[in-house]
């Protein structure tokens, strides 16, 4: 029973959401503020829990819990020299320590004395990584070159070490290229009591400084990549790096290089190889038919219409590196025939279906005829059709035959009874004369003026005259 008691007082005083009053004295309290990165040095690269995170990139979105820390080191390892404290706390919405910063040195202030020296490193043999607090980390066995950078006329600088293993080789670099500003300090088969700060300072008394932490880390060993990605796998050791490749056809998903870092993992996961494909085509409609579909890189889509139809574009597109065809999908018009005028004197008659369209009853909505179309001609009484009675619109877009013309005629006028007229033809043009023969026994009045005449209107000047019996003359 007491024990129970006892327990329910636990929870209450552990519990935060409670509100707990100690002799009137209110103790609720907001919880503790996060920290931005906002206000930091721009150049800053900073590490949390592992994440390294340059702080002019993402300061506006990554907060810092209260009571949280993390490391800072300068960007450019060398050409900046850090001051202030390497390592900040979240205290409530702030920073505790010296806010830190990064000053410029030689090589970005045009070997002005003003400045601290830079301090480059080189690695003839053996590797090496940064460490979040800007810390040089060394596999043992390396060759080391720290390059401390003055103008050589400005006087000499001077390397000093907090090691007590050894003494170093110092002096300017021998190559001409670059006896005249680097002044070098060379570690060789570098061991773990090689580890230490190294500074360089100018005859002005202002240094940089570069600590150097041997160490035995290794990442995990990459076991050799399955095909299509290919690698090139310098080593597992820290400061080793393991490219990636894929072939043509493929995209590269994720890092090109892997980067074995300080704390011996590898930089990002092994990348994978996808294959790039353009997006399918659908098409648009039945009209349009594909011939050949093959949507991996350099594989062609080709395409053609169906028959009456003329493509508009590229009849073949292909798949580019990028994966997208280079050119877009080419589009089916319809061919057609644009109709002729109808003929003066003339109808067109529609096939099938239609009525006869009169010359003023075309709208532009059957302003054209699409392939395969027919029209048909016909002339008014009186005249004669000169030329193709009916005419198909082609694949063109044009029709087979002009159209044909109506001129004026007059009509075989018939025979007249016991007679025969000459010439004798089913038209005759304007200005044309007939002549009636008669049957033997019968005459016809020898009068020229009775001589019909084919008018320019396409009517005959008088009927054919008539055939009489010799008995009746
Ligand atoms: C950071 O990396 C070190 C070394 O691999 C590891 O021991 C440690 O647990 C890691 N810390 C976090 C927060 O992941
Ligand atoms: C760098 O310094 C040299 C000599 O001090 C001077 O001649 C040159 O103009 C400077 N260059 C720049 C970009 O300031
Ligand atoms: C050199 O200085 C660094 C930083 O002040 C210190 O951590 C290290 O122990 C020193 N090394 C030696 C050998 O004194
Ligand atoms: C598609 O095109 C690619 C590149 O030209 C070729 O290698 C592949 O064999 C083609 N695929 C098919 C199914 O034809
Ligand atoms: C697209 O590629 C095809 C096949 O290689 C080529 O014939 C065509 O000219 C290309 N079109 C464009 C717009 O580049
Ligand atoms: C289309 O035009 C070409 C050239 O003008 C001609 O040689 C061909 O015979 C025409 N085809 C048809 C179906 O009219």
């Amino acid at each position: 029973m007491t024990q129970n008691f006892n327990i329910i007082w636990l929870v209450i005083l552990l519990s935060p959401n409670l509100r707990i009053c100690h002799a009137g004295k209110d103790v609720d309290k907001e919880p503790p503020r996060e920290c931005k990165l906002e206000g930091l040095h721009p150049l800053l690269i900073m590490t949390y829990k592992n994440v390294t995170i340059s702080v002019s990139k993402k300061a506006d979105k990554i907060t810092i819990p209260h009571g949280e820390r993390v490391t800072v080191r300068c960007r450019e390892l060398g050409r900046y020299k850090l001051v202030g404290d390497p390592l900040l706390v979240c205290r409530n919405g702030g920073w505790n320590g010296k806010s830190p910063s990064c000053i410029p040195t030689t090589s970005i202030s045009n070997y002005s004395d003003n400045v601290p020296p830079t301090i480059l490193f080189g690695l003839p043999r053996g590797s090496a990584a940064i460490e979040p607090s800007g810390a040089l980390a060394v596999f043992p066995g390396s060759i080391l070159h720290l390059e401390c950078l003055f103008a050589r006329r400005m006087g000499n600088p001077e390397w000093t070490w907090n090691s007590t293993f050894r003494q170093y080789l110092t002096g300017w670099a021998i190559a001409p290229s670059e006896k005249d500003w680097k002044y070098r300090l060379s570690i060789y088969y570098v061991k773990n009591q090689d580890s230490g700060v190294y500074t360089c300072s100018t005859p002005k008394g202002l240094s940089n400084s570069i600590r150097i932490h041997v160490v035995d880390t290794h990442c995990p060993t990459l076991i050799p990549t399955p095909a299509p990605l290919s690698s090139k796998i310098q080593g597992a050791r820290m400061g080793q790096r393991a490219e990636f490749e894929c072939p043509n056809g493929y995209k590269l998903v994720g890092s090109k290089v892997l980067n074995c870092q300080y704390n011996g993992r590898w930089s990002s996961e092994v990348p994978r190889c996808e294959l790039i494909l353009c997006p399918e085509i659908v098409l648009p409609n039945a009209k349009l038919q594909m011939l050949e579909h093959n949507n991996s890189v350099s594989g062609n889509a080709v395409f053609t219409c169906l028959w009456g139809n003329l493509l508009l574009g590229s009849q073949t597109i292909s798949c580019g590196e990028d994966g997208t065809w280079n050119a877009t999908v080419p589009v089916c018009s319809q061919i057609k025939c644009p109709l002729p005028p109808v003929p003066k004197n003339g109808i067109i008659l529609e096939t099938e279906r239609s009525p006869p369209v009169a010359q003023k009853r075309f709208t532009k909505a059957n302003k054209a005829r699409k392939v395969g179309s027919l029209l048909r001609f016909a002339c008014l009484p009186g005249h004669q059709l000169i030329g193709e009675g009916s005419i198909i619109c082609t694949e063109n877009g044009t029709w087979s035959h002009e159209p044909p013309l109506c001129e004026v005629r007059c009509p075989y006028p018939g025979d007249p009874p016991h007679g025969k007229i000459a010439p004798l033809k089913f038209w005759y043009k304007p200005g044309d004369t007939i002549q009636v023969t008669c049957s033997l026994g019968y005459v016809t009045p020898l009068e020229p003026e009775r001589k019909p005449t084919c008018r320019e209107n396409g009517i005959w000047s008088g009927p054919p005259p008539p055939c009489t019996s010799y008995r009746d003359v």
